[in-house]
């Protein structure tokens, strides 16, 4: 992973066909995807149910681009080798999920992964100033995680205020909740790069009909460039 500024677009599969996963990647990366997004959800940290690193590693031989594993689970720390083993390049952790983030980052790095911190929308930028040495990306929520589909939350002012605090740092700002082409220049406009949108890729779309994916994804990546 090499890395850069450019406005990167990542479809979460929260929003995919979850009896077709293989072929859902396979179909949004050919339509133009930058990284995947995988959200793991565990019914405590957040009041819905996903998939665990089992699945996970089932979908790392469809993903040629970046798999970005979003987790909002809690405890973190006693699943962080079997994301890696289930191959995530970024594995990202809320600095809700428990007492110690910090440690967790370091885990997280130390397991040969990219570090990512995700803050809640009640959650200040300030949450992550001494934790951005430990970093690879800061993941900004823009809904309350748990579900799809919810209705975007203004989180401008936190996005400049931390593409303020990490100046040169090779840090990644992902927005996650509620992207598409009408938010999207928002954020970019604050400083994001990483834009993750589920319902806003699938949207009438599907893996017979994946040009719909295409279409959509690029609807996104011109919203955001302006
Ligand atoms: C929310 C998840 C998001 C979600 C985004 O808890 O972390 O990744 O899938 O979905 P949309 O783009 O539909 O808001
Ligand atoms: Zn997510």
């Amino acid at each position: 992973m090499t890395f850069d500024r450019a406005i990167k677009i990542a479809p979460s599969i929260l929003s995919a066909d979850f009896a077709n996963f293989g072929a859902e990647i396979r179909a949004i990366e050919d339509q133009g995807a930058d990284w995947v997004h995988v959200d793991v959800m565990d019914g405590h940290f957040v009041p819905n149910l996903t998939f665990g690193p089992m699945a996970v590693k089932a979908f790392r031989p469809h993903v040629k681009t970046v798999m970005d594993v979003h987790l909002m689970i809690a405890p973190v720390d006693p699943y962080i080798d079997a994301y890696a083993d289930a191959g995530a390049d970024v594995l990202t952790a809320h600095v809700e999920a428990g007492p110690h983030i910090h440690r967790t980052l370091q885990a997280i790095r130390g397991a040969g992964m990219k570090a990512g911190v995700a803050l809640n929308p009640g959650t200040p930028a300030e949450a992550v100033a001494h934790l951005l040495d430990l970093a690879d990306l800061v993941c900004v929520m823009t809904v309350n995680p748990g579900f799809g589909g919810q209705k975007f939350i203004d989180m401008t002012g936190k996005i400049a205020a931390l593409r303020a605090m990490i100046g040169d740092r090779p840090i990644h700002i992902e927005i996650d909740g509620g992207v598409d082409p009408r938010t999207a220049p928002l954020v970019a406009q604050a400083g994001a790069d990483v834009l993750v949108a589920g319902s806003a890729v699938f949207k009438g779309g599907s893996v017979d009909h994946p040009e719909v994916y295409g279409a959509n994804i690029a609807a996104i990546r011109m919203a955001a460039k302006g």
